[in-house]
């Protein structure tokens, strides 16, 4: 090779580096002016809820210490569970399940406040229509399909469906 060629390219070559170096410089202070603090703005809840999803699962009590540490936890915890009755509304149940098929009569289901509804109700009584609602009938689901809902909330529903 000859060395003309090679101090060219030499040339050329450092002309590039130097251009890239000046363009990091400029693109380092274009990103300062348009964010020139990048920590300041961040979500300060961010920090709380990384702690919380790093927070240990469990963690050992032991000693007197331990033991009354427990004890706060275990009075927390009964004070979160509800041990109020169950709501018990016939609109809210009715509202959140029944109607599914109550309200246009899916699959032959006696649509709310209709005839047919009332008709049912004089041949087996209310007793009768909560009890069916209760273990279901044909092809209607037991308790609607929600083990959950008590007796209680679905002789509401059927009182409610039956307005
Ligand atoms: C998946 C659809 C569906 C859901 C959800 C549903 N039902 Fe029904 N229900 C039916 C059908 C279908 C019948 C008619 C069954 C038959 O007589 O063949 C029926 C019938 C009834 C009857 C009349 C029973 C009888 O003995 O004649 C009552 C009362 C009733 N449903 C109450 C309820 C209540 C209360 C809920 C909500 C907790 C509910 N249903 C949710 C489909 C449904």
């Amino acid at each position: 090779m000859d060395s003309k060629a090679d101090s060219a390219f030499m040339r050329q070559f450092a002309g590039v580096i130097a251009g890239f170096m000046v363009l990091t410089v400029a693109l380092i202070f274009l990103a300062r002016y348009i964010q020139p603090d990048p920590t300041g703005d961040a979500n300060p809840s961010q920090g709380l809820m990384a702690e919380k999803r790093i927070a240990p699962v469990g963690s050992v009590r032991s000693g007197e210490a331990g033991a009354a540490a427990l004890a706060e936890a275990q009075a927390a915890i009964a004070d979160a569970t509800p041990t109020g009755d169950v709501v018990v509304d016939g609109a809210q149940v009715y509202g959140g399940l029944c109607m599914t098929c109550h309200d246009s009569g899916v699959a032959g289901a006696p649509i709310k406040g209709s005839d047919l509804m009332k008709e049912r109700e004089a041949a087996k009584g209310l007793d009768g229509l909560v009890a069916s609602a209760i273990s279901g009938i044909n092809t209607m689901p037991a308790r609607g399909g929600n083990p959950s809902l008590t007796d209680e909330q679905i002789q509401a529903a059927v009182e409610f469906m039956l307005q």
